[in-house]
């Protein structure tokens, strides 16, 4: 299974179309979140509590886990998110608190180091920028998350940049994003 994160939140998103683009060459059943309707939980100290609890009794049907449990299943996982404000929209950092719960996508060692729960080998990084990517600390963010936490060995980011760039030639900037995409799967 192929899990489609959206954080894009423009009608016409062109990291969407990236992500698109990308998702054209995966192969397998896709499941999408959006975020901009997903119903994420708040993390409240109640929450929290619960979410412990259901962790413990593997309760993956509980509602807090729901997320967790999907992305902890899932084979591939493409996150699609604009570039703001150095890093990615707020939505996606409530979509990652639901999904890091210990016992589902992650365990500690008896020596306290993380150690991976997901089975996902590879976890592709969609973006767009208005200006130059020079320090990307949501991509940096989702990478340290995979290698130091989630246990997903590979991360790849394929991005489009400059686009809000006044005279810039938004549609070849976004031609070759494309077909970088599509020669790394030749
Ligand atoms: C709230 C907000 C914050 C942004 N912050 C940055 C930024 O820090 N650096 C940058 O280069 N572009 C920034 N941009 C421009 C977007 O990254 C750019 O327009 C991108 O292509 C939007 O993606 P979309 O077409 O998928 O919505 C920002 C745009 C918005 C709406």
């Amino acid at each position: 299974m192929i899990l489609y994160i959206n954080a894009c939140v423009r009608r016409e998103s062109r990291t969407r179309r990236l992500a698109e683009t990308l998702l054209s060459r995966l192969e397998g059943q896709v499941q999408t979140v959006d975020l901009n309707t997903a119903e994420l939980p708040i993390l409240t100290e109640a929450t929290i509590d619960e979410r412990t609890v259901a962790a413990k009794a593997k309760e993956l049907t509980n509602p807090l886990l729901r997320y967790a449990a999907q992305f902890a299943a899932a084979d591939t996982i493409v996150i699609a998110a604009p570039f703001w404000d150095l890093s990615f929209p707020a939505v996606l950092k409530r979509y990652l608190e639901s999904v890091c719960v210990t016992g589902v996508t992650f365990r500690y060692s008896s020596e306290g180091i993380p150690i991976g729960m997901c089975r996902a080998k590879t976890l592709y990084y969609v973006t767009t920028s208005g200006g130059p990517l020079l320090k990307d600390y949501g991509y940096d963010y989702v990478e340290g998350l995979c290698s130091g936490m989630l246990g997903i060995p590979e991360c790849v980011c394929f991005s489009a940049e400059k686009l809000d760039i006044w005279g810039v030639d938004v549609e070849a900037i976004m031609a070759e994003a494309q077909q970088r995409i599509l020669d790394s799967f030749k």
